[in-house]
């Protein structure tokens, strides 16, 4: 059905559909958007859940009293409706004093006030249930490289997500933590820039088990990157711990469209791929399908409800078009026939070694390269077959 339902596991960032359309270039087009209205709006919608930064719920700078009513009246509207708060993040990017950085700021006294804001929103996550914190860097990064210290900035962002895991750990928040990459905007280049720089900086984090990644379609897209590839290698790697789903028309500053309102090819074959992608076929990820994008600020308030409602019925589309590319006869002839499903027998026979091989000489000396070369791999055929399903022609 193109009904969403609480089984889709769609959540949006609050800061998505409550953005008032500001941009460097102009004032906001629409009024800032109360939590709770949102809260009420997506859960008729058909999401399942929501996510926020701190100072979304909280304004930067409530005293304990304050942001006590914040919270209050948040919990009040996420208990009314049956939500979920999966996902908690930091806003480290807002407020001026995050100007040179957050967690990898030359000024120390900045990073500790960011790891002190982080901990603090971590307390809330716990509270609300979410499982895991997203940490998206914004402003880590630079505009002139010899204005910061490139080595000792890593050290810093290891040093500080370190902390933060060991605090979620020694607190029983079992927090998972899921950064994410962004090639530039608003730093002129930021730290982590791609899946894969973020993938291989875990790797030396202490709590390398407890952090994973984040990927935003369109932030690999601005760096030219295939997502759907990038994504399957956090899979592979057991780190696609969470996602960001939008649209972006290629190498160009951030759009956050609508999911599927960019590359819609690419769009198609990421959903393939979560819902049908697992080893076994079947689903590749279970987490929740979460939406990070801005509606337009040609909108008014009734396009931002049916930019949410468009995200959630593009994904459930691709899902349904997806299923029917499978399901075609002549599509599973066509992946034989390119021999798809070839590839996930292993190249070695079970327990054949490297000697047998060398020993095989069907394999080397008696193999026809020149024959084999003209054998076609068949792709144009599943090129327009999976065109004409996404265009609904079979
Ligand atoms: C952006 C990012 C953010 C993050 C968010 C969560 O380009 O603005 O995508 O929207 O996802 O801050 O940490
Ligand atoms: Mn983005
Ligand atoms: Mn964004
Ligand atoms: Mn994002």
């Amino acid at each position: 059905s193109l009904q969403p339902t609480k089984d889709d596991r769609f959540t949006f960032g609050l800061w998505t559909v409550g953005w008032p359309a500001r941009d460097p270039f102009g004032d906001a087009t629409r009024p800032a958007v109360d939590v709770v209205e949102s809260v009420h709006r997506l859960a008729e919608l058909g999401a399942y859940g929501v996510t926020f930064h701190d100072d979304d719920v909280i304004p930067f700078g409530s005293d304990t009293a304050a942001r006590d009513r914040h919270i209050k009246r948040f919990r009040a509207a996420v208990d009314e409706t049956g939500l979920v708060v999966p996902m908690v993040t930091t806003n480290l990017f807002t407020h001026p004093v995050f100007k040179e950085g957050g967690l990898t700021a030359n000024d120390r006294e900045v990073r500790r006030f960011a790891m002190r804001k982080v901990m603090r929103n971590m307390d809330l996550a716990a509270e609300l249930g979410a499982q895991t914190y997203v940490l998206w860097g914004g402003r880590e990064g630079t505009e002139v490289d010899i204005a910061k210290d490139l080595i000792a900035a890593l050290d810093r962002y290891a040093e500080a997500i370190d902390t933060l895991a060991a605090y979620s750990e020694a607190r029983g928040y079992g927090l998972r933590f899921a950064l994410e990459p962004k090639p530039n905007e608003p730093r002129g280049d930021i730290f982590l820039p791609t899946i894969g720089h973020a993938i291989a900086f875990i790797d030396k984090l202490e709590h390398a088990h407890l952090v994973g990644i984040n990927p935003e379609v369109g932030h690999e897209q601005m760096s030219n990157l295939n997502y759907t590839h990038g994504i399957a290698e956090a899979i592979w790697l057991g780190k696609l711990f969470h996602i960001d789903l939008n649209g972006q028309h290629g190498p160009k500053f951030d759009q956050d469209l609508v999911f599927g309102h960019g590359d819609l090819l690419q769009a198609f074959s990421t959903v393939d791929l979560l819902e049908n992608g697992g080893p076994q076929g079947g689903r590749a990820y279970d987490g929740p399908r979460h939406f990070d994008y801005k509606p337009m600020r040609t909108e008014d308030m009734d396009g931002v409800w049916r930019s949410a409602a468009a995200n959630m019925r593009t994904y459930l589309l691709l899902k349904e078009r997806a299923a029917a590319f499978r399901a075609d006869p002549e599509v599973q002839e066509a992946l034989a026939a390119a021999r798809v499903p070839e590839l996930r027998r292993p190249t070695l026979a079970e327990g054949e070694t490297f000697e047998d091989l060398l020993a095989d000489r069907s394999a080397f000396e008696d193999f026809d390269a020149e024959t084999v070369a003209q054998r076609g791999a068949g792709v144009v055929r599943l090129d327009q077959l999976m065109l004409e399903h996404v265009l609904g022609a079979r």
